[in-house]
């Protein structure tokens, strides 16, 4: 039974990724024919030369989009497993005091052990979004959580190495400047602390689905605030982090990373 399953794993491996690729395909194609048909609800002035993939007022789209974002993006997340690993990331790394940021809804609320982690400190620039982490955290007594609204591209509220872990769950495909949220996060880390990052981006690997994510970045973008073709190698190697552990899951377009802040502090 067992040398059974052995020799049939990597086709048990290879049915299980096409099946999730239908699967995120097949979810992505269903989200633009609805955009599609019921005309987005976004109020934001756009002109000729505008871009949703540049867009610098990202914050609103996602103040338009907070109501409803759990439940639209929760089906995506359980069908990929992202549950998974955010839970994985966070317990096998989230120690004492932790600042995240562009926390979002609090999605990854359920997941802060409270065996090593002390107390969270949620930011994010739409209060609209933290308000549904705020509803989520009211009768949490350990690990201790508190919000509060800011832009995390300048985190100057927070002295430098003050926190142990800094956590960003797919945000960097959503900061107008990723390089420099990173360069905060290092900057407020302290030298033995870890940066945690779970995200999307391009894939290395399969050009198909890269390809893919290029031709629908505009209007993912538009319905999502969210550009998910980025670069992350890239972006993390120009902020200067070390990066100690890499894992990539869904076709090389999920990135699971622990990092360390590095030596040089900005
Ligand atoms: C795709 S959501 C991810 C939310 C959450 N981290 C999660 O894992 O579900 C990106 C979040 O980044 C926030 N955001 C975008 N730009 C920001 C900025 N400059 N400063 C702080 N938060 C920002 C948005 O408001 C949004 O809540």
């Amino acid at each position: 039974m067992a040398s059974n399953l052995a020799r049939n794993a990597p086709m048990i491996a290879a049915a299980g990724g096409i099946y999730v690729a239908a699967c995120y395909i097949g979810y992505s194609a269903v989200q633009k024919n609805k955009a599609d048909i019921e005309e987005t609800e976004l109020t934001i002035q756009t002109g000729d030369n505008f871009s949703f993939i540049s867009n610098p007022n990202r914050t609103d789209q996602f103040q338009n989009v907070a109501a409803k974002y759990d439940d639209e993006i929760g089906r995506d997340e359980s069908v990929m497993g992202i549950n998974l690993l955010r839970r994985s990331l966070l317990y096998f790394h989230a120690k004492g005091t932790v600042l995240e940021v562009g926390a979002g809804t609090g999605r990854n609320i359920p997941y802060y052990p409270s065996s090593s982690v002390d107390r969270v400190l949620m930011t994010d620039s739409s209060d609209k979004m933290l308000a549904q982490a705020r509803k989520k955290i009211q009768n949490i007594e350990r690990p201790k959580f508190a919000c509060r609204v800011g832009d995390c591209t300048t985190l100057d509220e927070f002295p430098d190495q003050c926190f142990d872990t800094v956590v960003d769950t797919f945000g960097l495909c959503s900061y107008q400047n990723p390089v420099n949220v990173l360069k905060e996060m290092k900057r407020v880390c302290k030298p033995d602390g870890k940066i945690l990052l779970l995200e999307h981006g391009r894939s290395k690997t399969w050009d198909f689905i890269t390809k893919y994510l290029d031709k629908n970045a505009e209007r993912h973008a538009k319905n999502w605030g969210c550009v998910w073709n980025r670069d992350l190698d890239q972006i993390v190697e120009e902020s200067g982090l070390q990066l100690e552990t890499l894992h990539t899951w869904h076709f090389g377009t999920t990135y699971y990373m622990v990092c360390r802040p590095g030596t040089a502090r900005r």
